[in-house]
């Protein structure tokens, strides 16, 4: 196994670009399944979850290829309805494969995801959905088993006791999208991925609108065609790569970072004292003065974004003050703040709140990453700390950021990957 090393305290300066969104090609590898033509995705990022999503694909008797940044996906015969266990258990994301199996085939079994570090996951509102398509759903040894005759269109409330949900949305709405008549999804998820999806979608034949407000209208289609499509760039990723640049005091221009996908962690770094502004195709994060301590709370998009939450405590981590963060998607979301403790921050947890006593500075430790976001935080926190840092376990960081060491050093971050 891989670790990063960190040597902290340089101001980072420079100009990186920002990859493909990973929680935007996750799905739109799954639609591919809907239709027996070539479909070419691009501006993918080589991602452990991307390569995960291909074996699926594979393991369904799709042709699926990556090479330089673009996705080869042809499903001109689907040989298995069975999404195994195995696989999906290594990446929640791959359940994603229910609704363009039950679309296409009619029939799906695809392993339930299992809870994981960062909470239970349950899936009750992606089978609530296709069950009022008309399918019948049972869930045996741990699998999702749907089948139906035919699909035909009906109007679904989306909203859980955590809000809406993203991949519930979207295994609704690629389910719908073959099915007879009209569909309205209430209280669908907006955030800019599920966007991506529908305009995937719709250049593969479907009639979605409504997509990126809470309410998504389907027409039933006959038929979907392969087509080519370029995917937005990952707004989390522009959004860590400017708390880089932020928490070591540097100068860096985020090429590909669209403001309009970051309106609330904008606003919060506004209120931080962050100084951030339009430059060059992205966005430029300057030395600020004096930080302030800010308090988060997470929620469905367009609020504070979850997947930002690890990020932005390692930053009021360094920020003197008291930070409070709440976290109302995932209560259990705090796997980091032991391991920030071990770099000396002073972060106390109480149910779904973590309250930040900000630190002039942080010292270098060696740390475990737990999951994916929770690793992007010890890297910005091993960025600021004095001494070296070492986090082990960076297969988790693998997952969802492309080379990000790279990136870093390209900004002159002193950071290197060695063998554990
Ligand atoms: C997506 O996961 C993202 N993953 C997650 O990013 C992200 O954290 C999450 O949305 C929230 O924004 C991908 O897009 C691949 P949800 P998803 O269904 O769709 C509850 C990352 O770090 N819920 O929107 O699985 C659920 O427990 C990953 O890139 C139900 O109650 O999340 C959670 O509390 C981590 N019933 C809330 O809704 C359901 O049937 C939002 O979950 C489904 C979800």
């Amino acid at each position: 196994m891989d670790k990063l090393v960190i040597e902290g305290g340089i101001s980072l300066k420079g100009a990186v670009t920002v990859s493909g969104a990973k929680n935007s090609v996750l799905p739109l590898l799954s639609a591919c399944l809907l239709t027996n033509e070539r479909c070419r995705i691009k501006n993918v990022p080589n991602l452990r979850d991307v390569i995960t999503m291909i074996k699926i694909l594979r393991s369904l008797g799709a042709y699926a290829e990556y090479s330089n940044g673009e996705v080869i996906v042809e499903a001109k015969t689907i040989k298995s309805h069975i999404a195994d266990y195995k696989l999906v258990s290594t990446m929640r994301a791959s359940f994603c494969v229910l609704g363009p199996l039950l679309g296409r085939l009619r029939k799906a079994k695809v392993s339930l995801p299992g809870g994981c570090i960062i909470g239970v996951r349950p899936v009750d509102l992606h089978l609530k959905g296709i069950k009022a398509l008309g399918a019948k759903v049972e869930v045996q040894a741990g699998y999702a088993v749907v089948e139906a005759k035919g699909l035909r269109g009906a109007h679904i409330y989306l909203g859980g006791v955590f809000g809406s949900s993203v991949l519930a949305t979207d295994n609704v709405m690629m389910a719908a999208v073959l099915a007879k008549g009209k569909t309205v999804i209430e209280s669908a998820a907006c955030e800019p991925e599920v966007v991506d999806l529908a305009n995937f979608l719709n250049k593969m034949g479907a009639k979605i609108k409504g997509q990126g407000t809470p309410c998504i209208e389907i027409e039933g289609a006959r038929h979907l065609h392969g087509t080519d499509y370029h995917i937005v760039p990952d707004r989390i990723e522009a959004g860590t790569l400017i708390l880089a640049g932020a928490i070591t005091g540097g100068d860096c221009l985020v090429r590909g970072a669209f403001k309009e996908h970051l309106g609330a962690v904008l606003d919060k770094l506004d209120e931080a004292g962050v100084r951030i502004e339009d430059a060059d195709g992205g966005l430029r994060v300057r030395p600020s003065k004096k930080l302030k301590p800010v308090n988060v709370t997470t929620l469905p998009y367009p609020g504070f974004p979850t997947d930002m939450q690890a990020q932005i405590m390692s930053l009021m981590s360094v920020t003197p003050g008291i930070s409070i963060i709440t976290e109302k998607i995932y209560p259990d979301r705090f796997m980091h703040v032991s391991e920030l403790n071990r770099m000396g921050a002073n972060i106390m947890r109480e149910g779904p709140h973590a309250i930040i006593e900000g630190r002039k500075s942080l010292s270098g430790a060696p740390v475990m990453a737990s999951d994916l976001r929770a690793s992007a935080a010890l890297v910005l926190a091993g960025l600021v700390a004095k001494g070296k840092t070492e986090i082990s376990r960076i297969y988790h960081l693998d997952r969802g950021y492309e080379n990000l060491e790279i990136k870093l050093q390209k900004l002159g971050a002193r950071i290197w990957r060695e063998k554990e």
